[in-house]
């Protein structure tokens, strides 16, 4: 069973108190969310293998440990989860990147697939999902759906903000899946917005609108 958790780390509760203000200008608005990607990578990996391996310091022979080789992939949704994935590839720079855009259609608030491009060997990855905003989970349902489509075993699933409402959703069609969460918010809006949420992530990282 797929476990949520909203990371309390303060620089992350902080950066992220920026990211919400609606003064927050696009230049740091982009830079805030590549900083609490990072901050979120360095929890999401606490899991990761390690192996001994031998090595010389300049003092003596010591055994000491290294990442045992785990294939990562990271998969933004576009188009603001783009936003997170600098961030991530500073920690974790061997990581492939595949992309799934989705938009969603704003009278059904249904998610609309435009584009999908994996790195081949999908099986043997294990992938984090990322997306600044989690709101009716429609999206992060529907490019989890896509991911395991194609063959996809281990996935996880990252944003910065989300709404109760999406995150039952995910649990719902996808009881696998963990979700780490930067801030879990009241509620949506009548128009499918977090609230009190950040407004529209894809536009206030790209300054469009
Ligand atoms: C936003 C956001 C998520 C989605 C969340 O993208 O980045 O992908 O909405 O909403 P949901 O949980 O209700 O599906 P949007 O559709 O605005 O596209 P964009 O990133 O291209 O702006
Ligand atoms: N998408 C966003 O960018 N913001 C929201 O609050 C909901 C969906």
């Amino acid at each position: 069973m797929g476990k949520v958790y909203v990371f309390d780390h303060p620089l992350i509760q902080h950066k992220l108190t920026y990211i919400r203000k609606k003064g927050t200008g696009t230049k740091d608005f982009r830079e805030l969310v590549d900083e609490v990607a990072t901050l979120m990578a360095f929890e999401i990996t606490r899991d990761l293998p390690l192996e001994d391996i031998e090595i010389d310091t300049p003092v003596s022979k010591a055994t000491s440990k290294i990442l045992s080789g785990k294939k990562l992939g990271i998969i933004p949704i576009l188009r603001a989860g783009l936003g997170m994935v600098d961030g991530i590839l500073k920690l974790i720079p061997a990581a492939k990147v595949g992309h799934i855009g989705l938009y969603r259609d704003p009278e059904t608030l249904k998610p609309v697939e435009y584009y999908v491009k994996l790195p081949s060997d999908v099986e043997e990855r294990d992938f984090i999902v990322v997306d600044p905003m989690l709101a009716t989970g429609g999206s992060a349902v529907e490019a989890i759906n896509s991911l395991k489509k194609r063959g996809a075993k281990s996935i996880k699933f990252m944003c910065l903000i989300a709404a109760p409402e999406g995150v039952e959703e995910v649990k719902t069609a996808h009881p696998d899946i963990d979700i780490f969460i930067a801030g879990l918010d009241e509620k949506l809006n009548e128009k499918g917005y977090i609230v009190p949420g950040l407004g529209d992530a894809g536009d206030r990282l790209y300054g469009t609108k």
